[in-house]
């Protein structure tokens, strides 16, 4: 019964995605397809848009096919891809989807190369499709910039004609400024009839499939122009300039969202973050601050400014400033910073304290416990309401192999303690500062492991005569 709802949504029979061009304009070894925006692939986002609507999904695929086809095999298993062995334009790509399948229906085409298109937009396009009665339909979008994009010719009524591309375009064609958006619905017999028809007589010498549209209203079928009302939904990239213009409006849309949805975030044009990530109300982000891949933020939560976490959970009223944190846990009430370093493994306990210049990886501080300057902690797990004094370093690396430090419940490290792992410190222990720990310390106990000191006195009057040092010393009363 669930299932029957869903495919009533899915109003395409098959979508084909057009996703096999060389990218040539990137100027890349990365296929053009698999650059990022947000957080996922520019191909994963025009997927998003286009699932919930198709029944099935063709991928037409060739350059950079190994690449692509891996990143599909992940993100999207049930489509079925279809190689273009040659690059032979629009035209021939829809072709070859086309002899790949039997089915009947209706066929949206859509370029994997436009990812800010939403579900909501296609959904739009479909209704308009089938309210009039249209057999070929292409969306349309009026550009403050036509440059580059396949314009809309339409005849005096106002219908389309045909679609010229901008090289093959002449003067008065150019100051179109109706464009090609390069999503269509088709019905399917049509366009395999009308793809036969196609031919390479153009600037380019490729099929293109803007060319259907004149062949099937030739053909004196219903060919219509849909023009969608937010051209940015529409943009393709083609080089890096247009891929960070796309990247923008991503970011806009998603902190707009976040914002809609109770997130304060003070500084919107230097926010940035991914599509995956989850953010609650009342979550405050300062400026300079990009959160990726899985990372979830409770409420309250205070993040930035300039911080980068990537995959991190982050609990309700944590504060992390002016860090870096990448697969790690941040308890409730905890805080990180300024400039710290969180590495894959860290597990913050609620209201513990990571202070500045502060490294951890793979490590568990306690509830409560505070490691607040200048320290490194790898592979060590820490109790609770324990604190470690500064500039401790957790020694867990022998030049072979890395070693466990266990560290009790309110122990107090003494500053510029060395804890040579493995080792251990028992509860409510404490290291005399300078200390090299390198046999483990009972609870209760105080290691110290430091020379003893020893004051050798007026050395300085004898050895550094006629300094400011032997002065000051003399006039403290200093003697030889
Ligand atoms: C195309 C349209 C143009 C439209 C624009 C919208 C044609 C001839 N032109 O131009 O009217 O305004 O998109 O963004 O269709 N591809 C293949 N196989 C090929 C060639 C291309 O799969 O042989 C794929 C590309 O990977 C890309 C998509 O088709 O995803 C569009 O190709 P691209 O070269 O980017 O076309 P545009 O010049 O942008
Ligand atoms: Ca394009």
């Amino acid at each position: 019964m669930a299932s029957q709802q869903v495919d009533q949504q899915k109003g395409i029979d098959l979508a084909i995605v057009l996703a096999a061009g060389e990218g040539t304009r990137m100027k890349s070894s990365l296929a053009k397809v698999l650059h990022t925006i947000a957080g996922k692939t520019i191909i994963h986002h025009v997927l998003d848009a286009v699932t919930p609507v198709a029944k099935e999904l063709s991928i037409v695929v060739g350059a950079h096919r190994e690449a692509v086809e891996a990143h599909l095999s992940e993100i999207a298993p049930s489509a079925k891809l279809v190689h273009q062995a040659e690059r032979n334009g629009t035209g021939h790509a829809v072709q070859l989807a086309l002899a790949d399948t039997s089915i009947s229906g209706s066929v949206l085409v859509v370029a994997g190369d436009t990812p800010l298109l939403r579900t909501s937009t296609l959904r739009e396009f479909i209704e308009a499709h089938v309210e009039l009665e249209s057999v070929a339909s292409v969306l349309t979008a009026v550009l403050p910039d036509p440059f580059g994009y396949g314009r809309i010719v339409r005849d005096e009524l106002g219908a389309i004609v045909r679609i010229v591309e901008e090289r093959d375009a002449d003067d008065d064609q150019k100051l179109i400024d109706e464009i090609n958006t390069g999503v269509y619905i088709f019905d399917i017999d049509a366009l395999r009839d009308a793809s036969k028809k196609l031919t390479a007589e153009n600037s380019q010498g490729e099929l293109y499939l803007t060319d259907v549209i004149s062949l099937i209203k030739g053909s004196g079928k219903v060919s219509v122009a849909i023009q969608s009302n937010d051209f940015t939904e529409t943009l393709g990239i083609n080089d890096r300039s247009q891929l960070a213009d796309c990247a923008g409006i991503m970011r806009d849309r998603i902190n707009d969202e976040h914002m809609r949805s109770g997130v304060s975030i003070i500084d919107p044009l230097t926010t940035w973050i991914d599509s995956t990530v989850q953010i609650s109300a009342d979550v405050t982000i300062l400026p300079g601050t990009a959160l990726h891949g899985s990372t979830k933020i409770a409420s309250e939560a205070l993040i930035g400014p300039r911080t980068t976490l990537t995959n991190v959970k982050v609990a309700q009223g944590a504060v992390i400033i002016e860090s870096r944190a990448t697969d790690a846990e941040i308890g409730a009430g905890a805080s990180v910073g300024p400039f710290s370093f969180i590495r894959p493994g860290t597990h913050l306990a609620a209201n513990s304290k990571v202070g500045a210049y502060v490294e951890i990886k793979s490590s568990t501080i306690g509830e409560g416990s505070k490691v607040p300057h200048l320290t490194y902690v790898g592979d060590a797990t820490i109790g609770k309401g324990t604190n470690i004094g500064a500039a401790t370093i957790f020694v867990n690396y022998d030049g072979v192999e890395k070693h466990q430090t266990v560290v009790g419940d309110h122990v107090r490290v003494g500053s510029d303690t060395m804890l040579v792992a493995p080792v251990t410190i028992g509860d409510g222990a404490y290291t005399a500062a300078g200390s090299i720990i390198t046999e483990d310390v009972p609870a209760g106990a105080i290691g110290v492991a430091r020379a003893k000191q020893r004051n050798v006195l007026g050395w300085v009057l004898r050895r550094r005569s006629g300094t400011k040092s032997e002065q000051a010393a003399r006039e403290a009363g200093a003697t030889d």
